[in-house]
């Protein structure tokens, strides 16, 4: 029989469903973009009461695509409900911040979200899930699902810093008029944040002679080392001012990134950033969730070590850890 078999539908979870990154994500996870074309998928969309509706009307859009992939769709506000089973589970749902807040901001609504969506998954989804965390504050909201989900292994919870990472790769690409699959290896380290860290002293572009190392492409260190880290630093509250709503399609997009990777695996001599559980690597204090460069492989992260670190990136990786620590003990006193 030469007919292959066909593969069981994977059971992906998106909370927030009916908000904007929700209804941007959807479709491309339909269409294979985040486990690949021949991976058929059960949707499961969780949102609130006020947006039943709006959730609804998403499901028959859900429909009327025909999506080859998808296999069934669950569409609920019960928790519980949207859990059950599910292997791969992306957290959107919260409140997005608006032009002139900072992302910790947003930060007593959606903790308190996270501590009790975190034993619904821990109780009800497939053993080995993986968990996506996208909602602001990202890396400490999977903080706080991990600490109140605590048999859910620590390395199967992550959250988004690809796009910050896709956008470090973006504004290389444009500065050097390349395209910008012909850049790889930018980081982002620590905090989905203004404080955040894009490192370019690693990264290389494809060239006819080779892979070429950026700084020896961008002779200005004084831009690589100003305003590159700046631009991605704010290009959040960039979008919000100018769309009046933040980033949906590229953080949706980024998040079929992240998953894409972490399950399929990064290619060879490439990295990718991912907010991860710390094990002290960089000296990075252990228990944070904090950006860092990983390779993926059998679905399976590790954190790429023996970079070299010089003074000016270990003053900015320092300071943005700090952040992160600030932050956890702003979201315990918000919980409490
Ligand atoms: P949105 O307001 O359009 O949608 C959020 C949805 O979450 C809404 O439909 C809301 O009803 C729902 N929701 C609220 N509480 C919920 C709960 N307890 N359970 C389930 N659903 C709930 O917002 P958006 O633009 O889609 O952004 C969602 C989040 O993602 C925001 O926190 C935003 O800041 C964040 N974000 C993160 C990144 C990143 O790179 N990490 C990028 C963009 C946006
Ligand atoms: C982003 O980076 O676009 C999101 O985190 C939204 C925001 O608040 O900046």
């Amino acid at each position: 029989n030469s007919k292959k078999m066909a593969k069981q539908p994977v059971k992906v979870l998106v909370t927030g469903a009916a908000g904007q990154i929700g209804y941007a994500l959807v479709p491309m996870i339909a269409r294979g973009a985040m486990l690949g074309p021949d991976q058929p998928v059960i949707i499961h969309m969780l949102d609130i009461e006020p947006a039943a509706e709006a959730l609804n009307g998403v499901s028959m859009e859900l429909i009327d695509a025909a999506f080859p992939l998808l296999k069934g769709v669950v569409a609920t506000t019960d928790p519980v409900e949207a859990c059950k089973g599910v292997n791969i589970a992306i957290m959107v749902g919260g409140f997005p911040r608006k032009e002139g807040m900072e992302r910790k901001d947003v930060m007593s609504k959606n903790v308190s979200i996270y501590k009790a969506q975190a034993s619904a998954l821990e109780q009800h989804a497939a053993p080995g899930c993986k968990v996506l965390v996208v909602a602001n504050p990202a890396n400490t909201n999977a903080l706080i699902l991990k600490e109140f989900a605590p048999s859910i292994p620590e390395k199967n919870i992550t959250c988004l810093t690809r796009l910050d990472h896709n956008r470090a790769l973006g504004q290389i690409s444009e500065r050097l008029k390349v395209h910008v699959s012909d850049v790889k290896n930018v980081i982002i380290w620590g905090n989905h944040s203004s404080t955040q860290f894009p490192d370019v002293n690693h990264s290389t572009v494809k060239t006819g002679k080779g892979w070429k190392s950026v700084r020896e492409l961008v002779s200005d260190d004084k831009w690589l080392n100003t305003e590159f880290i700046t631009t991605v630093q704010q290009r959040g509250a960039a979008i919000i001012k100018a769309r009046k709503l933040s980033s949906a399609l590229s953080a949706a997009s980024a998040a079929c990134d992240h998953i894409h990777d972490w399950v399929l695996g990064t290619p060879k001599g490439t990295w990718v950033s991912m907010g991860v559980y710390s094990d002290g690597s960089y000296g990075i204090q252990p228990g944070l969730i904090y950006s860092f460069p990983v390779t993926c492989e059998k679905g399976n992260w590790s954190i790429v070590q023996g970079l070299k670190i010089d003074e000016f990136s270990r003053a900015k990786m320092d300071a943005t850890a700090r952040e992160l620590i600030e932050e956890k003990s702003l979201a315990y006193s918000c919980l409490n």
